[in-house]
């Protein structure tokens, strides 16, 4: 096909014609043009003007369930009618479990989405606690294995909470964290062969690697299955923070004998800004036996924090003071789940219920892919007419390396101005500094005009600052 076809609206059209996921879309409050430059939240909603933005930051935030707005009208009315005995009273006219039950009722579909067994997925807390709450289980330093191995350029919370946890175990950050650090400056990727060699190198002091399904500022996707294995055959635990990886790609925790995870719903699992985290345990960890009797048990389980939400629910209520866990993650529990936040996950876990990660993942291969053409179309123009590229894609290009997000470097000092020219035309993507911008197509509601419409504003974007930035000039040409 005539390359230049890829960039005509009509083919942006089709395309959005022909994706089997194009009725989600519908599924989702994505802001207008006008809900994006309003000073206020609806005061004076404008209602001439519906035509939505370009909204590409599920990275980020994910937007709204329509879904979402209908539950929360249930919830409040709930609270407000019922008061405490919504607790365990079942009513007949909502989908909303009684708040006893809500933390079961979104494990099953949560699952569904990481590929693990219910009994492994527990909703709780938010996604740094959730990584405190799993280490205080799984991280035990001996004077021989006290280290920890995560990536230099881990997200800023995963590297405060490693550094605190080997602190309060009594050792030194600098003697106990290990940092995977790319091999050149020049490239950022991280080799699976590379990874596992670091691994090696570290093994007989390693008591943790932790590291991410999908890295935050590159977009690239690792092998989790291999980095596992290997990481287990050498008798080290396996984290991992799944905060750009859950419901962007499909993951199999299960089958690939992940010891923990955890990540957070308000990204790609459209649950809303800082809602309730997700986390996972490996069946393996996660048994309770009794080594008592019937009538007087006694309970083995792995040692973690505990709080009442993790102890049984039979007896929950009994305000017992024996602590029996409830078997796999939900064992973990602490603290009395919110509400709020579960009927936000239930809205977003009823859209995902609708079809399933493989389907996304055929989405999001293809939507991603169509960004990343065009961007390299942009590029050979770019070099063409100004003999320098303004710009250049640091996600792997590699489709089984990434997820749905690709991170564009710009030149330096670019940023500043390639973004309000962006914001000035309702696209929403997001930054990094000093000059990345992130952008990531969501399939469930983003379509392939989204993308095309980015692609076009960005090459404009592009020019103008060319034509305004002298140093540029006197380097292309
Ligand atoms: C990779 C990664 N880890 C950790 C966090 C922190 O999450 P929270 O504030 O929910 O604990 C984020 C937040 O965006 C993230 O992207």
């Amino acid at each position: 096909m005539d390359q230049e076809q890829l960039f005509t609206e009509e083919y942006a059209r089709t395309q959005d014609e022909q994706d089997p996921l194009k009725d989600f879309r519908d599924h989702f409050a994505i802001p207008t043009k006008a809900d994006l430059i309003r000073p206020n939240i609806g005061g004076k909603k404008d209602e001439t003007n519906k035509e939505l933005s370009t909204y590409l930051c599920g990275n980020s935030l994910g937007v709204q369930p329509t879904l979402t707005r209908k539950y929360f009208e249930e919830y409040l009315s709930t609270w407000a009618q019922k008061g405490v005995f919504a607790h365990f009273k079942e009513l007949s006219d909502t989908r909303l479990s009684p708040y006893i039950d809500v933390d079961e009722d979104v494990r099953g579909d949560m699952a569904q989405i990481v590929g693990a067994k219910k009994e492994e997925v527990a909703v709780m807390n938010t996604l740094t606690v959730n990584l405190h709450f799993l280490m205080c289980s799984f991280y035990k330093p001996t004077k021989d294995r006290h280290k920890i191995l995560i990536e230099g350029r881990a997200f800023p919370s995963d590297h405060f909470a490693v550094e605190s946890q080997i602190r309060f175990h009594g050792f030194d950050p600098n003697d106990s964290m290990v940092f995977l650090e790319p091999p050149s400056d020049a490239d950022s990727m991280l080799s699976t062969e590379y990874i596992l060699s670091v691994i090696d190198q570290h093994a007989s002091e390693l008591a943790l690697v932790l590291l991410p399904g999908i890295q935050y500022y590159t977009g690239q996707f690792f092998d989790m299955a291999a980095i596992t294995a290997h990481t287990r055959s050498q008798g080290i635990i396996s984290g991992w923070d799944l905060a750009h990886a859950a419901g962007n790609v499909p993951l199999h925790l299960h089958d690939w004998n992940v010891d923990f995870a955890a990540w957070c719903t308000y990204k790609y699992l459209n649950s809303g800004p800082g809602s309730i985290g997700g986390s996972f345990v490996h069946e393996r960890h996660g048994q309770v036996k009794n080594v008592g009797t019937e009538d007087d048990p006694a309970f083995e389980y792995r040692p973690r924090l505990q709080g009442w939400w993790g102890s049984q629910k039979s007896s929950r209520f009994a305000m017992s003071n024996n602590f029996e866990p409830i078997p796999g993650a939900a064992g973990f529990q602490v603290s009395n789940i919110s509400v709020a936040d579960t009927t936000a996950v239930r809205a977003s876990l009823d859209v995902f219920n609708q079809t399933s990660m493989s389907a996304i993942r055929a989405k999001s291969l293809k939507i991603t892919a169509y960004l990343e053409q065009l961007l390299d179309l942009l590029l050979k123009e770019q070099e063409a007419k100004f003999g320098i590229k303004l710009f250049h894609i640091i996600t792997p290009r590699n489709p089984d390396e990434r997820g749905a997000q690709l991170s564009v470097k710009l030149e330096r000092g670019l940023l500043d101005l390639i973004m309000e020219i962006l914001e000035h035309n309702s696209i929403v993507v997001d930054e990094r500094r000093p000059d990345v911008v992130r952008v990531a197509p969501a399939p469930l509601y983003n379509s392939y005009q989204d993308v095309r419409h980015f692609v076009k504003v960005f090459r404009e974007a592009c020019e103008e600052v060319y034509s305004k930035d002298q140093d540029l000039r006197v380097k292309g040409r």
